[in-house]
């Protein structure tokens, strides 16, 4: 008999996990939970609350009074902070340059994991982020670390966030890609890191319909 497994998806940034496990849920009929999105909702809500970036207890305030969630509307992804839609303020350079030291505060990274795990309990989610095989859902079935080059990640992104903004370059959007892989990488608390037990899977070269096909596949097997 098939079971619900849970998936873990880890890897840097616009390596193209989020639309990847997206459509792996979908394919499934699982859960996806986009746990960069989560970190990403409570850097707007510091900023909006014009909390000092260095300020860790204040952050973890934030952190703790702030109400995320997640939901899929015809396709779409939408995170919700409060209440409000926030999906399109939380893709901006403006959160990418402020969200390091937010997501580095252990005091944050406590209780983003918590939520995650109970968002998880039951089974039957895809998971993506940096520390999920790891720390999040070390018992996870599945676990998949994504890599991409980073030019091939810079295009994405440039992709995703340009719109015609002449300020948004394909170097602008390197410089940042490997200041976030090494804060990612080196902090103490949930580094980026790969599970000694996840499969590796270098979409530098690969569409989203071959990644999205590996994963499904390898969860199947793992399903019996
Ligand atoms: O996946 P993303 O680019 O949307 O993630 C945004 C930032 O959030 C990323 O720079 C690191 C952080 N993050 C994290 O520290 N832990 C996670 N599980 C997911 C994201």
């Amino acid at each position: 008999m098939k079971h619900n497994i849970s998936i873990a998806i880890d890897g840097p940034a616009a390596s193209g996990k989020s639309t990847t496990a997206r459509e792996v849920a979908r394919r499934l009929g699982y859960i996806y939970i986009d746990t960069g999105a989560m970190y990403r909702a409570i850097t707007r809500a510091a900023l909006d609350a014009g909390v000092d970036m260095n300020d860790a207890d204040a952050l973890e305030r934030v952190a703790r009074s702030s109400k995320i969630t997640l939901e899929i509307k015809e396709g779409q992804q939408h995170t919700f902070l409060n209440g409000r839609d926030v999906s399109g303020e939380i893709r901006t350079p403006e959160i990418d340059r402020n969200i390091t030291p937010v997501a580095t505060h252990p005091g944050v990274r406590r209780i983003m994991v918590e939520q995650q795990r109970q968002l998880a309990q039951n089974g039957g989610v895809v998971m993506d982020g940096r520390d999920i095989g790891t720390v999040v859902l070390p018992e996870a079935e599945l676990k998949i670390f994504m890599e991409a080059s980073i030019e091939a990640r810079a295009r994405r992104r440039l992709k995703e966030q340009a719109n015609g903004d002449p300020s948004i370059t394909l170097e602008n959007i390197k410089a940042d890609l490997a200041r976030r892989d090494h804060a990612d990488s080196t902090r103490a608390d949930g580094p980026l890191k790969k599970a000694p037990d996840a499969v590796v899977i270098d979409t530098s070269n690969m569409s989203i319909e071959e990644q999205v096909e590996t994963i499904v596949q390898l969860a199947r097997e793992r399903q019996q």
